[in-house]
């Protein structure tokens, strides 16, 4: 299998890519409290990992609702911005480019995060039936949630301008919107979590109009040329479903190819933890919505990819780019280890979520030397 394709730069909407190896979006879990800071740790991790072609941070609150996690960085303080300056002056020392993930859990949240102990908020009063980890170790049910009601929804829309403003203060290349994995943006598009009535429920143009007004509005603080979104079109988990996924998210790209965003983020159903993923993997994977995106808009594919399928993709051109997630976790150098065919370091399941160095910023590199350890501590 010919892998350099993988190796080829990229004209990513504004940017110019080194190579089309991704580091995808993985919540870590690790930011400065009280605050939900972004701290030198974090710093460290990211600038270890800057010769991916981007680096798309862990999801990031756009607002104190938006929390669902114990310990996330947030992007809705001007305190967590100044932190977050840390990671991309890193970053970019590095010779790095690095988006910030735009993050709303909706209902995949736990009042214990919500301002006054009020419960979360989600399109429609239904729960996700899924939990929440509030503290190490701690795992509490999601609530019911509270649906919005209509009037709140422009400032659910202004969090996410205001939070794109935030992140270019803090000195990112640009943002991707979170779509993806069940929280609110999903909620609203799926028929089964959105149950409304108003003009942001009902017909699938209705439960696509939130999606669309937060692209408008991150796409008015930045230009759409440094903005992506990411979708999960088979993902089944915490209580999402889709009567028609195809349809759904065919009708969502089609729209927004308008915008002509830097690009499209979609997770392969094979990582979709879904029984029928067979079913799904004939339907809903990234070759069957590339010929959906026009013009300069790129495709991402992520899930599940191993050096060879990741280049098989690139190379027959249903992806352009592919992100990779465990891997970039416990390989801070996987694009030379790509490079060489080298062995992979396992990630440790046990360290993802929350912690401090140890399975964070301890992943052995290939060719460690002392003069490179100082570089990148
Ligand atoms: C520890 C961990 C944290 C993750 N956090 C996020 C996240 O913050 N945002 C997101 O969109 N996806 C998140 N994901 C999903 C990954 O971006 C990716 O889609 C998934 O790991 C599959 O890709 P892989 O097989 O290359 O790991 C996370 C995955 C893991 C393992």
């Amino acid at each position: 299998m010919k892998t350099n394709t993988l190796f080829t730069p990229l004209e990513l909407g504004a940017l110019s890519l080194r190579n089309r190896i991704l580091m995808a979006p993985t919540t870590r879990m690790r930011a400065q409290m009280p605050g939900n800071i972004p701290w030198e740790l974090n710093a460290t991790y990211y600038r270890q990992r800057a010769s991916a072609g981007l680096i798309i941070s862990e999801a990031t609150p756009v607002s104190p609702h938006g929390h669902g996690y114990f310990q996330m960085p947030g992007i809705h303080t001007t305190a967590q911005a100044e932190g977050w300056k840390l990671v991309t002056s890193a970053v970019h020392e590095a010779g790095g480019k690095i988006f910030l993930q735009l993050f709303h859990a909706g209902r995949m949240s736990h009042n214990d995060f919500q301002p006054n102990g009020e419960l979360p908020v989600a399109p429609s009063a239904i729960s996700s039936l899924g939990q929440s980890p509030v503290a190490p170790g701690v795992l509490k049910p999601c609530p019911v949630p509270r649906a919005l009601e209509t009037g709140e929804i422009a400032g659910v829309i202004e969090e996410h301008r205001r939070a794109a403003e935030l992140a270019m203060v803090a000195g990112f290349d640009g943002v991707e919107i979170h779509a993806a994995n069940g929280y609110l943006l999903e909620q609203f598009l799926s028929d089964h979590a959105n149950v409304r009535t108003d003009a942001y429920g009902g017909s699938l143009a209705n439960r696509a109009r939130l999606i669309l007004e937060v692209t408008e509005a991150v796409a008015s603080a930045w230009q759409a040329d440094r903005v992506g979104i990411r979708f999960s079109p088979a993902n089944a988990h915490d209580g999402i479903a889709h009567t028609d996924r195809f349809g759904t998210y065919a009708h969502v790209i089609r729209e927004l190819n308008r915008f002509q965003l830097a690009y499209i983020h979609l997770v392969e159903p094979r990582v979709a933890g879904n029984a029928e993923v067979a079913q799904f993997d004939a339907a809903l994977s990234s070759r069957h919505f590339k010929p959906l995106i026009t013009g300069h808009t790129r495709l991402i594919s992520a899930g599940g990819h191993t050096l060879a399928s990741g280049a098989a993709a690139v190379q027959s051109g249903e992806a352009d780019a592919i992100a990779w997630g465990r891997q970039f976790i416990a390989n801070p150098d996987l694009v030379e280890r790509f490079a060489k065919n080298a062995p992979l370091n396992p990630y440790n399941r046990e360290t993802f979520y929350g912690g401090t160095e140890q399975g964070y910023t301890d992943y052995p590199f290939l060719n460690l030397t002392p003069g490179r350890l100082t570089q990148l501590s």
